[in-house]
């Protein structure tokens, strides 16, 4: 119990995390070509505090856009979900801007809240954020986005409608098959009638777009180069970090903005636990993220191609994002 008396409870990982890592620490930087580190490893507790950082960002208007949306729009958005509600949240990070949609829903009736995260921080921080609204349970789990989801669909209760939220374009993180693929993979475990809400950050100006992920007090660059610090940390490392330096380009073809990070010389790393030597040219990049950009009639094309249908598109035209209310169809 919290001290507000409602309940919160963590469930934690069970498999072993630094044997994860190390596997795929491994096969990220042996690949033929590219060299690659996923995405889900900049969150550990340095990258989670920073990216809260980035939220707040001048130039990283994205996570302003959504609050905004979710701010103006929580009581139509709510509207369009009805009955008795479950909410979970895939990546909730801090949770901060789901706080007005949550009070929406709490003002019709009690709800209960799951958000799913891998990074304990953000879980911790997220359940600080929240627990203390009325009229709201909260049950966190440290999970991967769809083990998670399983969980909280196995607690869900009868006639009560369960609304993922997957906020803040995460989604982006994809690349368009996988995104899809996500999608599908998330209306398997719903039933007809559920609801997901995405937010999208739409395509926008180029020198806008390379501006949020490479601003001039390097927040993000620290993001991106905490990566390396974090397998120095848990895997017994030897990056030097000024060796590497923080790189965001416009990917064309894919509509995305990529991070790297970029080796300054030519260089030898030893990762002593996943039992590794990488070789790195002068100039050879480790691909770290990318985030996709939409445009938003995607958005209802997408909904179709895994099993929804786009009910409602809120659009902020401040910074171009939209939050979008998938509906789960019966599934032919
Ligand atoms: C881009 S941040 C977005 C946070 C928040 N939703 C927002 O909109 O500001 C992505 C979040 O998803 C979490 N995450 C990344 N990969 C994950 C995975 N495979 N399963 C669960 N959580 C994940 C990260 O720890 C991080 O907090």
């Amino acid at each position: 119990m919290n001290h507000k008396g409602h309940f919160m409870l963590t469930h934690a990982i069970t498999a072993d995390p630094v044997v994860e890592f190390a596997a795929d620490v491994r096969a990220g930087l042996t690949r033929n070509g590219q060299k690659e580190l996923l995405s889900k490893y900049l969150y550990d507790d340095v990258g989670s505090a920073l990216f809260e950082v980035i939220s707040v960002l001048p130039q990283y208007g994205l996570t302003r856009a959504d609050e905004r949306l979710l701010r103006r729009h929580a009581d139509e958005i709510a509207n369009q979900v009805p009955g008795p509600v479950a909410v979970a949240e895939l990546g909730s990070g801090s949770g901060k801007k789901t706080r007005w949609l949550l009070k929406a829903f709490c003002r019709r009736q009690h709800i209960s809240y799951f958000p799913i995260e891998i990074s304990p921080t953000a879980l911790a921080m997220c359940e600080r954020e929240l627990g203390d609204i009325e009229s709201m349970s909260i049950v966190g789990f440290e999970r991967e986005y769809l083990d998670g989801l399983v969980e909280v669909a196995a607690r869900r209760r009868p006639g009560q409608n369960l609304l993922v939220l997957f906020l803040g374009s995460t989604i982006g993180n994809f690349d368009r098959p996988a995104g899809a693929k996500f999608l599908r993979q998330v209306r398997a475990i719903l039933q007809p009638g559920d609801s997901l809400l995405l937010g999208t950050d739409l395509e926008k100006p180029i020198p806008q777009l390379i501006a949020a992920y490479d601003d001039p007090l390097g927040v993000t660059a620290a993001f991106n180069l905490n990566l390396l610090a974090r397998i120095n940390r848990e895997l017994d490392g030897e990056f030097v970090l000024d060796r590497f330096e923080h790189l965001a380009r416009f990917n064309p073809e894919e509509r995305s903005v990529e991070m790297h990070l970029r080796s300054r010389c030519d260089q030898t790393v030893r990762i002593h636990r996943a039992d590794l030597t990488v070789r790195f040219r002068e100039g050879e990049t480790i691909w770290t993220e990318s985030s996709h950009k939409y445009c938003s009639n995607e958005l209802f094309e997408m909904a179709n191609a895994a099993g929804f249908f786009c009910k409602a598109q809120w659009v902020d035209h401040e910074w171009s994002f939209a939050e979008n209310l998938f509906v789960a169809q019966t599934l032919g």
